[in-house]
């Protein structure tokens, strides 16, 4: 009810009053609080439902802005971070003392990123402090892609929405630390790896499960839709399960069109940023449907292609 507009000077002072606002960004929704306010930054964690073990990444608008946050930029993120922001890459390093604890769980490290959305930007050059923000949807849950998917969740829990349209990329953004002065990918996403690699040469791949709680992001069973999600050959499991109750979500062949909305198309030309963008708004509007099962097929394993395949091997996860 008038909580989702463009007005970013309604946006600043919500924020500045240590209210939370939803911000657009290029890889999906944010929660977003005063970085620097912990009792700000509290109520990410009650809205969303989220552990308290769970860092928070800071957004910025520029490097000069960051050099307050951390205590060390090494040579190759610092490089890292020319070339790709503003842009769906978070990069860890060493907090300083300004980030509060609960943003980074108690972790010495804080993730940063500069995100690549002009209405955000130009927001977060109006105010004096960072953004702590995760994906504005309840902990869990699949990450919102549309002002509409956080009105329909937190509504209640933001004091604004500033709407910036359909996310671009669509997938959360890919996550970069140092240990011992070596890259470590901690989450595939938004920013292809292979560009990544170009600079940074190769990586260790380190994606965080249940097993390991300091990214909690990446639990085993994450962006999971409520109905469950079945992942492998369509034509297979069809012949598994009766028609009246299936959903499906494949990459670009249309399998039963005669289920009309139930079977979902990522990109009928095969194109993985299209399968991007559309994916989690695709799985929300089947999970909105009464269904027992999503079936889904892999994409092609290449480029974003990996991000969407670890998705969906998280959203059909059930431990
Ligand atoms: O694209 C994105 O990154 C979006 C937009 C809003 O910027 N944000 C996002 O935040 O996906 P969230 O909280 O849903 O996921 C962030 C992930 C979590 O898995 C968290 O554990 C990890 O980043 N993370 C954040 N700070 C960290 C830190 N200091 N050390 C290790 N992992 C961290
Ligand atoms: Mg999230």
């Amino acid at each position: 009810m008038g909580k989702i507009g463009t007005d970013i000077k309604q946006a600043a002072a919500f924020l500045k009053a240590g209210q939370l606002v939803s911000i657009p960004t290029e890889t999906v929704y944010g929660l977003a609080a005063n970085a620097l306010d912990s009792i700000a930054v509290s109520q990410i964690f009650e809205a969303k439902h989220r552990p308290h073990f769970d860092p928070i990444i800071v957004h910025a608008h520029d490097l000069d802005q960051i050099k307050d946050l951390i205590v060390d930029l090494p040579p190759l993120a610092e490089k890292l971070a020319k070339l790709f922001w503003p842009g769906p890459l978070t990069l860890i390093l060493p907090k300083s003392k300004s980030i509060p604890d609960l943003v980074t769980a108690g972790l010495d490290h804080v993730g940063i990123r500069i995100p690549r959305h002009p209405l955000t930007l130009k927001l977060l050059k109006k105010l004096d402090f960072p953004l702590a923000a995760p994906s504005a949807n309840p902990f869990g849950y699949i990450s919102p892609t549309r002002p509409e998917h956080v009105d329909e969740q937190l509504g209640d829990r933001v004091a604004y929405i500033l709407d910036g349209g359909p996310c671009q990329v669509g997938l959360e953004s890919t996550i970069i630390g140092f240990e011992n002065g070596d890259p470590i990918v901690y989450r595939i996403g938004g920013l292809d790896l292979d560009l990544i690699k170009e600079v940074a040469g190769p990586m260790r791949i380190k994606l965080n499960t249940s097993s390991d709680p300091r990214a909690p992001g990446m639990l085993k069973s994450h962006y999971a839709p409520k109905v469950p999600v079945v992942l492998g050959d369509i034509n297979a499991l069809i012949a598994q399960y009766p028609k009246e109750e299936i959903g499906i979500l494949s990459f670009k062949k249309q399998y039963l069109p005669e289920l009309g909305t139930r079977s979902m198309v990522l990109s009928p030309d095969g194109d993985l940023r299209v399968a991007a963008a559309q994916l989690f708004d695709m799985l929300r509007a089947l999970d909105k449907l009464p269904l027992n099962v999503i079936l889904c097929e892999w994409v092609p394993d290449l480029g974003l292609g990996k991000a969407i395949n670890d998705r969906l091997t998280r959203a059909a996860a059930r431990d």
